[in-house]
């Protein structure tokens, strides 16, 4: 029997008019369905990547695989949830059905995709593997904040900025733009940082971009203190190239 193909979908940062029409087709076309079920895309116990498809494509009489993915850097624990991930989807491709794993955002772009790619390939050998790709969350904060990324000849770096300060220290001093993930946890230390470097009124901070609930802050330092919701990064841009226009 034929096996079954496995796309990895963006369905971009959240607006569902922001999916691509490959991203539709693939859907359509699948008879499976699986969203990770981890507090990184779930809202309010739903799944955000679910919810957003469900607004374009019907979703009945196809197979709604939620897949665990804890929330750890246990390597073990890690493994295994991948490994359990991998075996559901597998026996579906390995049955010859098409099986879609959605992802907000870019399924490329500090997603569980990629991660589950070699566990599919050990699990079912030989099922084709695609990714469709999506609007990433900062193309989509720009857009809705209405700042340019980068232009001419600048440089951009983008930084999770959920672990090591000194890496966004250097990026701020080697990029003409930083663009940090992941900013939730640790905002009143960039906000430190952000000051010590004199680049405050260069940052602005974006919130559920596209999002009913949408936050757009340009007065990063009010925001110290304050509980973050997940789906928060911050764009600094210095602006290497305005003065040669
Ligand atoms: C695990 S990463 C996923 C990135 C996603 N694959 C992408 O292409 O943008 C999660 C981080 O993306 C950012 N993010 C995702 N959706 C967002 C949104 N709608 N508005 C602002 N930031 C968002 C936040 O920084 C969040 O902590």
């Amino acid at each position: 029997m034929k096996t079954g193909r496995f796309y990895g979908v963006g369905v971009g940062p959240g607006e569902a008019e922001l999916m691509t029409l490959k991203a539709v087709r693939v859907i359509k076309d699948a008879s499976v369905i699986a969203v990770p079920r981890s507090a990184d895309s779930s809202v309010d116990g739903l799944s955000k990547a679910l919810s957003i498809v469900e607004q374009v494509v019907s979703l009945v009489g196809k197979e709604i695989l939620e897949l665990d993915f804890p929330m750890t850097r246990d390597r073990e624990a890690l493994g295994a949830s991948r490994r359990k991930a991998a075996g559901a989807i597998g026996a579906h491709l390995k049955a010859g059905r098409d099986a879609v794993f959605l992802t907000l955002g870019d399924p490329f772009f500090y997603s569980t995709f990629g991660y589950l790619i070699p566990y599919v390939r050990a699990d079912a050998p030989g099922a084709p593997i695609e990714v469709v790709p999506g609007v990433t969350s900062f193309c989509a904060s720009a857009a809705r904040a209405l700042r340019p990324v980068a232009e001419a000849g600048e440089s951009v770096a983008v930084i999770p900025a959920a672990y090591d300060m000194n890496d966004i220290r250097a990026a701020l001093v080697a990029f003409d733009t930083v663009v940090l993930m992941k900013v939730n946890k640790t905002m009143d230390k960039i906000i430190d940082i952000l000051a010590e470097s004199g680049l405050e009124d260069k940052a602005v901070f974006v919130s559920r971009a596209g999002w009913p609930g949408e936050r757009i802050v340009t007065d990063i330092a009010s925001l110290r203190g304050e509980t973050l919701d997940y789906f928060s990064l911050i764009i600094i841009r210095k602006g290497r190239e305005r003065g040669m226009r």
